[in-house]
């Protein structure tokens, strides 16, 4: 591909003493399994994500089943349909069953007041999706967890340093779950994950239950639960290397976006998400009419793009458990077949952006 949908040498060469000498320090001390670079790691985490605590787990998916899984949570949880999977996989994995919940049309985050009708006795907790890098408005939540005792895990895996009405996460509800799936904005060269909350007692409780219920390798009597969810040392040396940068990164990514949104402003066949406050770009987004024909198109010419997500939740055959047929959540089903992602990445230049956004012009004059 000429213009990748994602390019991560970028990031790498960017940050290479960095990450080097935290592989250096790694090796000089042969532990490699929650040692001092996931220790470090956590603590920077936290600071940079003004917050108390942050427990490094495997992948996001781990790290929203945790927190569910911490807050007891076995009866019905709701969700967005449009979401990666993993955000229902992980649902599944604590014990619960996901209803879905349609989205806003203008902009595809999860529709308040069509999840907040989905609320009655059987409902246990919602997992609101701060997708695409762009902050659900979590403030509208706070009565409607109030009367009804729920809990709120944030899936905040395409997140990295967003903020909800000009507030961390964590001001909202103790239960934030993050990925370092390589393409995120924080991303590691594999599989990781992180929790981050301001209560202690969550903190330490997540900390067992990440490593088999055992805390200082003994195990806990009274913890249940646990499973084998530990972040590996060698991701926290590439994290720590890429974390100072994450701003500056997110920064880049906001420029970008922007020059997109002029380029395809007055496009008629191409509707651009309405923009989010806090947002953090992890994607760049479009509808789009003869989305998969534009996209062969691209690919022709050498150009990445993806769909994030081609499936609503509710009609996915891992979930029919849901009993949500086609048809129910129609905002949703119609946005999954005209989405589409366009390349984004730090690093990328503006004439690279001017080329996307030209031959995207291009299919639709044609
Ligand atoms: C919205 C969302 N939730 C959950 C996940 C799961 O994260 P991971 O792949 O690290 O398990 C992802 C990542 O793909 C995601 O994008």
């Amino acid at each position: 591909m000429r213009i990748p949908m994602v390019n991560l040498r970028i990031p790498l060469a960017r940050t290479q003493d960095a990450w080097r000498h935290n592989l250096n320090q790694m090796d000089q001390r042969s532990q490699y399994l929650l040692g001092s670079q996931v220790v470090e790691f956590e603590r920077e985490l936290a600071l940079a994500f003004r917050a108390k605590h942050a427990v490094g787990v495997s992948n996001g998916t781990t790290a929203i089943e945790l927190c569910l899984r911490d807050a007891g949570i076995t009866n019905q949880v709701v969700t967005t349909a449009l979401t990666a999977p993993f955000t229902g996989v992980a649902i599944q994995a604590a014990g619960a069953t996901p209803v879905f919940a349609d989205v806003d049309p203008d902009t595809l985050l999860i529709d308040f007041e069509n999840a907040a009708n989905r609320v009655n006795r059987r409902i246990g907790a919602v997992v609101p999706v701060h997708l695409y890098g762009r902050p659900c408005d979590m403030a509208k939540w706070r009565p409607v967890v109030r009367s009804h005792g729920l809990v709120i895990v944030q899936d905040a895996c395409q997140a990295h340093g967003a903020l909800s009405a000009g507030k961390p996460f964590t001001a909202f509800s103790p239960y934030v779950a993050y990925s370092f799936y390589p393409t995120k904005n924080l991303g590691c060269l594999g599989d990781g994950g992180a929790i981050v909350t301001s209560r202690s007692r969550i903190a330490s409780r997540l900390a067992c239950l990440r490593d088999g219920g055992r805390k200082n390798g003994e195990q806990v009597s009274r913890m249940r639960g646990g499973i084998n969810a530990r972040l590996d040392e060698i991701h926290a040396c590439y994290l720590r290397a890429f974390l100072p940068h994450l701003n500056t990164w997110n920064e880049e990514r906001a420029k970008l976006a922007a020059l997109y949104d002029a380029l395809l402003e007055g496009v008629p066949a191409v509707r651009r998400l309405q923009s989010v406050p806090g947002s953090v770009n992890h994607l760049y987004v479009v509808r789009v009419k003869r989305r998969n024909r534009l996209r062969k198109y691209l690919a022709q010419l050498g150009i990445g793009s993806a769909v994030h997500y081609p499936v609503p939740l509710h009609l996915h055959p891992a979930f029919s458990d849901c009993k949500q047929k086609r048809g129910d959540l129609p905002v949703a089903e119609k946005a999954a077949k005209e989405i589409v992602s366009l390349p984004l990445w730090p690093g990328m230049t503006d004439s690279q952006v001017q080329e996307v956004a030209e031959k995207v012009r291009q299919f639709f004059r044609s």
